[in-house]
């Protein structure tokens, strides 16, 4: 039995060392002190023993007892403090590690434009101005020289909103703001703006139903083409950051007389053609002209004492060329591989 016990305390010690989890120390607990345990038969099977030997077993049994309890309490305590660490380890900020790079978002492409294009504008004199998204009837056409029933206003697909009879619509244009300021501020004056506008038509590369447009008004007592074709040069110029040339050609516009529209020699050719210009050596900027008379009245101005140019031009189409995109459609599909490249 001495030497049993002596085989036995050897045995638990190595079973002890040799565990890895709580999971297994409860085992060896159970295997030895458990219900029907090794350690727990033989201290049950000493009261068979003859006294002298029950003495003598029943002490050393008892030690081992103590003893394997002293190491069972031990190795938890190990357990858990290794468990401890490791979990400390996976914590541990390693502040000489390198850093992740935060991604960071930037402006829009057309925001960009935007700014830019009215910082060319402002140190030209011009001031920054806003009109409503939602516009009634007279400031998106009567105002504007477009009486109802006049086959000009075929030239802009209306979104009209409800009740019909609101008259209420989605701004087709941004010359509305002209009329408004006009109203409100004393000539002379110079104004941009760079706004949103909607149009109920289909959308292809170069049309979307809901678009940016420029529009800038010049109102002094004495003031001619001229002036704007130097005007509106001299923006290209510090726009492209290269020398440009443009052309102007008759149109036609409601709220201008005489109206034209500016060309503009192609930068990718420089006029001899190729497909940025469709072969023409020109690109089509925008439409532009002097006041019509009935527009400075309709914003409470006399044109025997005012005259203004103006011009109108889609923002998108000038981003477009300034980065080379082929389709007005990127602009809004939220396409992160697109935006990424500005
Ligand atoms: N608003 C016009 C359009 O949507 C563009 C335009 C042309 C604006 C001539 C002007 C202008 O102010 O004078 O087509």
């Amino acid at each position: 039995m001495k030497i049993d016990l002596k085989i036995l305390k050897n045995k638990v010690q190595k079973e002890i060392d040799s565990v890895k989890d709580l999971k297994e120390l409860t085992e060896v607990f159970k295997k030895y002190l458990g219900k029907k345990g090794i350690l727990t038969e033989i201290l049950g099977s000493l009261k068979k023993l003859p006294r002298v030997e029950k003495v003598k077993v029943g002490k050393e049994a008892n030690q081992l007892k103590n003893f394997l309890r002293i190491k069972l309490d031990q190795k938890v305590i190990e357990i858990k403090e290794k468990a401890r660490k490791e979990a400390e380890e996976q914590e541990r900020i390693d502040f000489s590690a390198p850093g992740k790079k935060p991604i960071l978002g930037h402006l829009h492409p057309l925001t960009e434009v935007k700014k830019k294009t009215e910082e060319i504008f402002q140190a030209m004199g011009f001031s920054i101005v806003r009109g409503p998204q939602i516009e009634n009837e007279w400031y998106n056409f009567d105002g504007l020289n477009i009486p109802k029933d006049h086959p000009a206003r075929d030239l802009w697909d209306t979104f009209w909103l409800e009740p019909e009879s609101s008259k209420l619509l989605l701004r087709t244009h941004t010359t509305p703001v002209d009329v408004r300021y006009m109203e409100k501020n004393n000539p002379p004056l110079r104004i941009i703006t760079i706004d949103r506008c909607f149009r109920h038509e289909a959308t292809d590369a170069s049309h979307e139903i809901n678009f940016y447009q420029i529009d800038g008004l010049q109102v002094e007592k004495n003031i001619s083409v001229a002036n704007f074709k130097a005007t509106i040069q001299e923006f290209f110029q510090r726009f492209f950051d290269k020398p440009v040339k443009i052309r102007m050609r008759p149109s036609y516009f409601p709220f201008t007389e005489p109206s034209f529209e500016i060309d503009m020699l192609c930068l990718n050719c420089g006029g001899k053609g190729c497909s940025v210009c469709q072969n023409t050596g020109w690109m089509e900027m925008l439409g532009a002209g002097m006041v019509h008379p009935n527009v400075l009245k309709n914003s409470g101005l006399n044109p025997k004492n005012w005259q203004g140019w103006a011009f109108g031009m889609g923002f998108e189409r000038l981003t477009m060329m300034k980065y080379k995109i082929d389709d007005i459609r990127l602009f809004y599909s939220g396409d992160l591989r697109f935006l990424k490249q500005f």
